[in-house]
């Protein structure tokens, strides 16, 4: 079976304090339900990463992220962190090309690429975004749109670098809106993102690669997601800062 996988981005919210708390709560609820099966992952800013990546709450099993991350190992970049740095704090992935870096940041593909071969060269595991826009939607442009994004920023890695990596889809339209992808939308984007990956690295690596969903994803939709043959868990911005609501998330898998 393909590995569940289920991460918080928090984005620019929640300090130490309530960062900690957050994390600390998630974890007596994970005691409480433990999620078997599925891999957990918060993705806290730099700030909260460094001061609980190597704390132990109870019961730990979970893993920790950093939202991005810069291409280079060291140098006058000022205010980045490189994966690096990232991996020191205990930190196992990076999420690299959320679509509000590419929006707001101009992170190129080119970019993405540079920060998925970073975050592989320092031992972690990059998720990474891919999405298309509204206009490219209503113009049913999506799948070109996501091909030429994993196109340029990871189908030149080798198979044994590709075997590290986690894909998110978020369409743009559906992150922070509200309005989640249908599981029909989200199951079609998937499956072609799949028979992307069957096309470029053979199916052992189509059926091994985890897709994660993102986009308004919360524990009232992450049932009828997750259920679906390519849907392999989510990626979850706002749902992910109330700790109920996250860990009901995480519960939202079928039975085995
Ligand atoms: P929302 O769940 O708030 O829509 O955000 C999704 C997202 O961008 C996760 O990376």
């Amino acid at each position: 079976m393909r590995e569940r996988i289920v991460a918080a981005n928090w984005k620019m919210n929640m300090g130490i304090d309530s960062g900690f708390e957050l994390v600390d709560n998630i974890s007596k609820l994970l005691v409480k339900q433990p999620a078997e099966n599925v891999t957990v992952i918060i993705a806290p800013s730099f700030i909260s990463l460094f001061s609980i990546a190597d704390m132990i709450f109870e019961g730990d099993s979970l893993k920790y992220a950093g939202q991005n991350c810069h291409y280079e190992q060291s140098g006058a970049y000022t205010g980045e962190i490189s994966a690096e740095m990232i991996a020191d704090t205990g930190a196992e992935y990076v999420i690299v090309g959320h679509s509000e870096r590419r929006r707001n940041f101009g992170e190129t593909n080119e970019m993405v690429g540079k920060k998925v071969a970073a975050a592989l060269r320092a031992g972690l595991k990059p998720i990474v975004c891919c999405g298309e826009t509204i206009e490219q939607r209503k113009a049913g442009k999506q799948s070109d749109a996501v091909k030429t994004q994993l196109t340029e920023s990871l189908f030149s890695l080798s198979k044994e670098d590709f075997a590290n990596v986690i894909i998110a889809y978020e369409p743009v339209w559906a992150i922070g809106t509200g309005e989640n992808a249908t599981p029909e939308q989200a199951q079609e984007m998937h499956g072609y993102i799949r028979g992307l990956i069957n096309k470029k690295y053979a199916k052992k690596m189509a059926e091994a690669t985890p897709i994660i969903y993102g986009g308004s994803c919360n524990a009232a939709n992450a049932k009828s997601l997750f259920k679906l043959p390519d849907v392999d868990g989510g990626l979850i911005g706002g749902a992910s800062l109330k700790a109920a609501d996250f860990v009901a998330i995480v519960h939202s898998f079928p039975e085995e």
